[in-house]
Formats: structure tokens, C-alpha cells, sequence
């Protein structure tokens, strides 16, 4: 049985947790999208671990861990997310599969993020300034890119370095008047890197087939979440991949066909970090109060999140978007204590009432929310373990939510440890 987890809303739907979760009952776990962007979070015992690169279900010491194509990976902070699991007697040897294909990303794309991002203002898009739109950039131009097959030919790799570092001095000379950077610490990193990553690059796609042959149950880990996809997200303010569902087979080299299940991540209400439109975005002392008791901090930038009531309209887009089966309803227990709950139902735009989602910054934020209020509850449920024993207010949320998504909501989240989390 393959599965695969993918985000419904603007990334951190609590992904890390439902992987982990699901991966007990999984032989490999695949991250087939995005880069060290992504934040995931798996709470285990007292140990917290903050995954950006290797699959979340790396912490559990027999899953196999592969890293595709589509992946762009910062090779530093993968290497120290490698070593902080061996500090903690996790080690990856033999068990992470890294794709030959995937880029690299490598300093002068971060440098280029920052630059891009400075220069634009206040128009800038937000990003986490870890080289990904910059790195996915030279994937599509092809000629400047460095992929993880290279660093079995370091030669060769240190003539392509210096080309690519001249073309991008000039490029940086030319738009941000900045210091030239040289291709000798690049290549004496890049020889690091195939020190310690040489060992687990392979074929994955071949990996992957074998695998699924043999009759293993692969879990496919998305990153980001389907409204900050590149192509069907709330363009520009999106990510540099395609990080919907729709990602999953391009993104690993396993057709969609050939998973059973596609399982959305939501949580209870709403979050968004860095720029673009969000229609039910609570700019006040609600969003505080989300903000506040579900920790709503990034997990990689730190940055507060944004935060705003659950929006059907976008969630039963995304649904559709990355044909979800069923869906995994997070942060249920951050929202008791609220007096009442809105969901929004649909939107007006310029007048008309639509619910369908307008994957359109421009339109998008012409939107007004019409919103469904529920009673909330005061009951903290960070204990409940049955669906039954939740309070009736909170039963109805679920309840309403499942009829406006018309999937059913089969996990539910009311913490962040294993335990904290009831299925249906
Ligand atoms: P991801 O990027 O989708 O994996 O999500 P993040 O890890 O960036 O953010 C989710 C945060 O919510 C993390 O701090 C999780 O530990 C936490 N979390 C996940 N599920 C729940 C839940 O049901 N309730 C609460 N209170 N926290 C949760
Ligand atoms: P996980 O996997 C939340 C957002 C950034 C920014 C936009 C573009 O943890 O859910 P980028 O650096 O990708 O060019 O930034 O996308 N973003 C995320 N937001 N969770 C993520 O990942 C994100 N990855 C990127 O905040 O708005
Ligand atoms: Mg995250």
C-alpha cells in the first residue's frame, strides 16, 4: 500500500506529524519536493525535531529515507541534519537513498534570494531566503545547474563551478553592485559534500519501482502545501515547485497511479507565512490568540505566522487540486477557548458569490469571506483520544467541515506529540 501526505493549505498543516505517524506502518518515506524551505516537526518523547531536509520519517530507525529528483537539496543543512540524528544515536547509514538527479542548492542562490528579495521592497514575496527559487531557476535553464551526479566527477565539476561563478558575478555586478564571489571555496565545499554524500546518491526512481516490486509500502512526504504550488497556487506569492499532490509523480518518478491514497493535511483554522492574499486572515486579537496557543512561529525562519479562520473554499480547492482521499485535521485543541468559530463557506468577488477557489493573487485578494459561525468550546482536549468523548460543539466542527469538504476527516490533531491524535 503507497500513501502519500500532502498539504492543503499554505504550508505547515502539521505534515512532519502525520508522516511520523503514518510511518509506522510504512517501509520507506520519500520527500519528493521543495528544499530545506520546508520545516517539519516530529515530536518524539521530550526530543523535538525540526526536519528540513530528510524525511520525516528518518527519526524512526528502520524506515528507509529517499530524497528524489525534484528535491533541491542545500547540501549543508543536510549534512547537519545527518549529524544532529547521529547525535542522537539515529544514524541514516544504509538507509537514505539520495536521487543523482536532484540539484544542488549551493551559496550563491541563497546569496541571490536575499538580493532578490532585498531589492524589491515591499513588494518582495517572503521567502525563506534558502535558495529555492533561485536553484529551481537554473534547473529550467539547465546550463547553470549543479546536480547531486556531478560531485561523482569533481574535475569536471570544478570547470563547470568557475563558469557558472562567472556568470553569476556578472549577474550580480550588474543588478546589486556586489563583491564577486570566487569558485575555490565552492569547489573545496562542493568536495566535502561528496565526501559525505557520494555514499547514498543512486538511481531513487529505479529504487522506488524495485521497491514497489517487492511489494514494500512507500509513504510519500509533501512539502509545502498545495495553494503555495508553483503552477496552481495563489501565483506569485507560491513556491518554486510544484507542491500540490499533482508534484508527487513528476517529483519522484512513481506515476500517481500507482499510490492508494492521497491523505491533505489541514489545520483547524489558517496560517500563511510571508506575503500574498488570505482572504480569512484575522489581523487582530483572534489571530493573536491562534498565534499564541498553537505556537505559530515558523519552524524554519522563525517569522511569526499569519493566522485566520479554516477556509472551506480553499481547502475543497486543494482537495480537488491534489485529489485527496480523506483528510487529517490538525491543531483541533488550539482552538478551544474561542466563544464562536467561523468558517468561511465562500467568497464574494467584485459581487458574485463563488466558491470556487481563484488560484490568482490578483482576484484572490479582491475576495471578502462568507463565513458559517459556530459555537466553539472551553473543554482543552489535548487528552481526548476518541471522537466521541470531544465536545459536541467540537464534533459539530469536524461534522461541518467534512460536509463543506466532502472528505471525510479521518485523523484528528489535538497536540503535537503521537499520542495527542485520534483517528476515525
Ligand atoms: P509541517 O511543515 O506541515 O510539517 O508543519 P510544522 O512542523 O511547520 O508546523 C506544525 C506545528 O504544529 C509543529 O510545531 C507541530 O509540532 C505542531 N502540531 C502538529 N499537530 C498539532 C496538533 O494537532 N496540535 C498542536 N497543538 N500542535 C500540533
Ligand atoms: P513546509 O513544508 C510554509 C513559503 C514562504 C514564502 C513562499 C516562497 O514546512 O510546510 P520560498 O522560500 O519557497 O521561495 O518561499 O513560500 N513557504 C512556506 N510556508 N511552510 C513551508 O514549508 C514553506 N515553504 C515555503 O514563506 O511565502
Ligand atoms: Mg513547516
Amino acid at each position: 500500500m503507497n500513501s502519500c501526505v500532502v498539504g492543503l493549505q499554505w504550508g505547515d498543516e502539521g505534515k512532519g506529524k502525520v508522516v511520523d505517524i503514518l510511518a509506522e506502518h510504512s517501509d520507506i518515506v520519500v520527500r519528493y519536493s521543495g528544499g530545506a524551505n520546508a520545516g517539519h516537526t516530529v515530536v518524539v518523547g521530550d526530543n523535538r525535531f525540526a526536519l528540513h531536509l530528510l524525511p520525516s520519517g528518518s527519526v524512526r530507525p528502520n524506515i528507509i529515507c529517499v530524497i528524489t529528483n525534484a528535491v533541491v537539496v542545500d547540501p549543508d543543512t543536510l549534512i547537519k541534519e545527518i549529524d544532529k540524528l547521529a547525535q542522537k544515536n539515529i544514524t541514516l547509514n544504509d538507509r537514505l537513498f539520495i536521487s543523482e538527479n536532484a540539484h544542488l542548492v549551493l551559496d550563491y542562490h541563497k546569496k541571490e534570494d536575499q538580493l532578490r528579495e532585498e531589492s524589491l521592497g515591499k513588494n518582495k514575496l517572503g521567502t525563506t531566503v534558502r535558495g529555492i527559487g533561485p536553484c529551481y531557476a537554473d534547473k529550467v535553464g539547465r546550463s547553470h545547474a549543479v546536480r547531486m551526479a556531478d560531485l561523482r566527477d569533481l574535475e569536471k565539476l570544478k570547470a563547470k563551478l568557475q563558469t557558472i561563478v562567472d556568470y553569476k558575478n556578472k549577474i550580480f555586478a550588474a543588478l546589486y553592485n556586489t563583491e564577486p564571489i570566487s569558485a575555490a571555496p565552492l569547489f573545496e565545499k562542493c568536495k566535502s559534500y561528496a565526501d559525505k554524500l557520494l555514499p547514498f546518491i543512486t538511481d531513487t526512481t529505479e529504487f522506488l519501482h524495485k521497491s514497489i516490486a517487492d511489494g514494500k509500502s512507500i509513504l510519500f512526504e509533501g512539502a509545502q502545501g498545495t495553494l503555495l504550488d508553483l503552477d496552481h497556487g495563489t501565483f506569485p506569492f507560491v513556491t518554486s515547485s510544484n507542491s500540490s499532490g499533482l508534484g508527487m509523480p513528476a517529483g519522484s518518478g512513481v506515476p500517481a497511479k500507482m499510490v492508494d491514497k492521497f491523505i491533505g493535511v489541514a489545520k483547524a483554522y489558517t496560517t500563511r507565512v510571508g506575503a500574498g492574499p488570505f482572504p480569512t486572515e484575522q489581523d487582530n486579537e483572534i489571530g493573536q490568540y491562534i498565534r499564541d496557543k498553537g505556537h505559530e512561529y515558523g519552524t524554519t525562519t522563525g517569522r511569526p505566522r499569519r493566522c485566520g479562520w479554516f477556509d472551506a473554499v480553499a481547502v475543497s480547492y486543494a482537495v480537488t487540486i491534489s485529489a485527496v482521499d480523506s483528510i487529517a485535521l490538525m491543531h483541533l485543541d488550539t482552538l478551544a477557548g474561542l466563544k464562536e468559530i467561523k468558517i468561511c463557506r465562500a467568497y464574494k468577488i467584485n459581487g458574485k458569490q463563488t466558491s470556487f477557489f481563484p488560484a490568482n493573487a490578483a482576484r484572490l485578494s479582491q475576495a471578502s469571506p462568507i463565513y458559517e459561525t459556530v459555537p466553539g468550546w472551553d473543554e482543552d482536549i489535548t487528552e481526548v483520544n476518541d471522537f466521541h468523548e470531544l465536545p459536541l460543539n467540537a464534533q459539530n466542527f469536524i461534522v461541518l467541515i467534512e460536509e463543506m469538504t466532502g472528505k471525510p476527516v479521518t485523523i484528528i490533531g489535538v497536540g503535537p506529540k503521537r499520542n495527542q491524535t485520534i483517528f476515525r
